[in-house]
């Protein structure tokens, strides 16, 4: 009879099972993360750079500067570089960066980000290996320090980075990233050759730029196209929003499974100070509470609780009063800016907005923002469109999957004078809704579409509201305006027909006179800016 080892070894020899990394896996599963197609997989591999620069350059509290550059080089192949003025990337982390999936500083933190999961560039790197066999190249350059440049393709099998080249590059030197046109103090490039269709409409580079331009007004973005125009997104403001906080999470939000992790793991000597430790919220009355509730001694160590009694405290943690989380880990952009980042990019005749106040999901603290902009040159492009955001980050695919479709549903257009279709409301009229979370809880790991839970759906069909009866307001008093205006128009041009009649009448001689006077009145009781 075999031992043990023996008979492992014959296990794994005649066995068809094998460990999967996770870099095999997503480069089989690409759809999930964005890369269905060669006309969405580059919107992705731009959107995931610039999602990156956007909150590196937020997180130094650096006004943004980014180059989106692209080239084709084949068919159906595109080389894209993306250059940032943020803090760059020292000599160690880069390699990770681009080479490992799931690695990334944003995925342990509660704090709002636009990217959550440590897997959006690396993914991207992994994409243009996969469709052109091309590793990625990135330049980065913290402040001081010299650049460096790295050439790393993923060994897919292992999900660990193998560095190419590793060099340190000298400023004057050819191989700079670019011309000086673009050259940045400090900042991130990253070239990569993709599989890709450059196209133009709803689902194109173009478009998502746009759509990133109104949402962050304070951002200067500069796209060159393949046929080498260039357009430009001017910054409209030199003030970044708050810069959120990072804060623990709260009771109402965690699963019994991850409080069983962080009661292992945790450095509490007692059950009282755990829950003061690591939650939000949570003082010494609170946690002795919620202890008393659960039935459990809050003296004890945390890692001697049983799967049970964390059960317990979580439940008694619903039915004691604790305050909601902090706020200050948001940072919505505020009315001003949704104001000037719509007025920019679309020139509409009237535009609206609305910050609401920051409340919870699960646990989750999150706020909504609206606009509304009608009219003006959005009576050429068209008649309604959606301009959806999370974390200040754009959302163009599965719309109707989306919490922001349903909640514009909800809404009773009619009511604010905008004309409605199956639900919808008619243009000129573009809506745009942002939620802006710790934790966005998206569909899928491709971020496209925001889940429909109803304290969501609720605050941005509020918002919607507000808004909309502003909108009404003005396209009311439009109306009004244009009947009036109708009525004074015809009732001065019976004045001169008039005028000789009403002298006679009244016994006054002179016809000019009485055509001033009725004149005059008409100016006064029809007048369309009076109301
Ligand atoms: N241009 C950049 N400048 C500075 N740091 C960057 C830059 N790009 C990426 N990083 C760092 O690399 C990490 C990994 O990036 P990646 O896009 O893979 O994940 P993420 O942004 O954390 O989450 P997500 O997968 O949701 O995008 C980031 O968390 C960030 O710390
Ligand atoms: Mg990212």
């Amino acid at each position: 009879m075999p031992n043990g080892v023996e008979q492992q070894a014959e296990i794994e020899e005649g066995s068809d099972h094998r460990e999967i990394s996770v870099a095999e896996f997503f480069e089989k599963n690409k759809h999930l993360l964005g890369f269905e197609n060669a006309q969405k997989s580059i919107i992705t591999v731009i959107k995931e750079a610039v999602d990156n620069s956007l909150d590196a350059c937020e997180e130094d509290e650096i006004l943004p500067e980014i180059h989106v550059l692209i080239d084709e080089i084949g068919d159906d192949k595109c080389r894209v570089e993306i250059r940032d003025n943020a803090i760059g990337l020292d000599r160690e982390t880069i390699p990770k960066v681009f080479g490992k999936l799931l690695y990334g500083s944003k995925f342990h933190k509660l704090q709002q980000s636009r990217g959550q999961q440590g897997i959006g560039i690396s993914a991207s790197a992994m994409y243009a290996q996969l469709t052109t066999g091309e590793p990625v190249t990135v330049w980065s350059k913290q402040e001081g320090e010299p650049c460096h440049r790295f050439v790393v393709r993923i060994d897919t099998e292992e999900n660990e980075p193998e560095i190419i080249e590793d060099e340190v590059i000298d400023e004057d030197s050819d191989e700079f990233p670019g011309d000086k046109d673009y050259y940045f103090d400090h900042g991130t490039t990253i070239e990569m050759d993709i599989e890709a269709k450059y196209t133009k409409g709803h689902h194109s580079v173009r478009n998502y730029l746009k759509h990133t331009a109104i949402m962050n007004p304070y951002a200067r973005i500069v796209l060159r196209e393949p046929s080498g125009n260039k357009i430009e997104y001017p910054r409209v403001s030199k003030e970044l929003p708050e810069k959120p906080k990072e804060i623990k999470p709260h009771l109402h939000g965690v699963e019994l499974g991850v409080v069983m992790r962080m009661v292992e793991s945790s450095s509490a000597r007692t059950v009282s100070s755990f829950l003061q430790q690591e939650f939000t919220r949570v003082g010494r009355t609170s946690a002795q509470e919620i202890c008393d509730e659960a039935g459990v001694d809050d003296g004890r160590r945390p890692n001697t609780l049983e799967k049970d009694e964390i059960e317990q405290i979580l439940n008694a943690a619903e039915r004691v009063k604790l305050q909601s989380p902090p706020t200050d880990c948001l940072s919505p952009i505020g009315e001003d800016l949704v104001l000037k980042g719509l007025k920019k990019e679309l020139n509409p005749e009237f535009s609206t907005a609305i910050t609401r106040k920051p409340t919870v999901y699960k646990g989750n603290p999150f706020v909504v923002e609206v606009g509304l902009a009608w009219g003006g040159d959005i009576e050429e492009e068209g008649s309604f469109d959606e301009l959806r955001y999370a974390n200040k980050v754009p959302l163009l695919y599965k719309k109707s999957a989306c919490v922001t479709t349903k909640a514009i549903e909800e809404v009773d257009w009619s009511r604010y004078n905008i004309s409605q279709s199956g639900g919808r409301p008619q243009g000129p009229l573009y809506v745009l809704v942002h939620i802006a979370s710790v934790w966005v809880p998206f569909t899928s790991e491709g971020k496209e579409a925001v889940a429909n839970y109803d304290d969501i759906r609720k605050e941005m069909r509020l918002a919607l509201q507000e808004a909309g009866r502003k909108l009404g307001r003005y396209i009311g008093r439009k109306e009004r305006q244009k009947i009036q205006e109708k009525k004074k128009r015809k009732l001065t041009s019976y004045a001169k027909e008039m005028a000789p009649a009403i002298a006679q009448l009244a016994g006054e001689g002179d016809e000019e006179e009485m055509e001033n006077k009725i004149q005059k009145l008409v100016e006064r009781d029809y007048n369309p800016e009076q109301l």
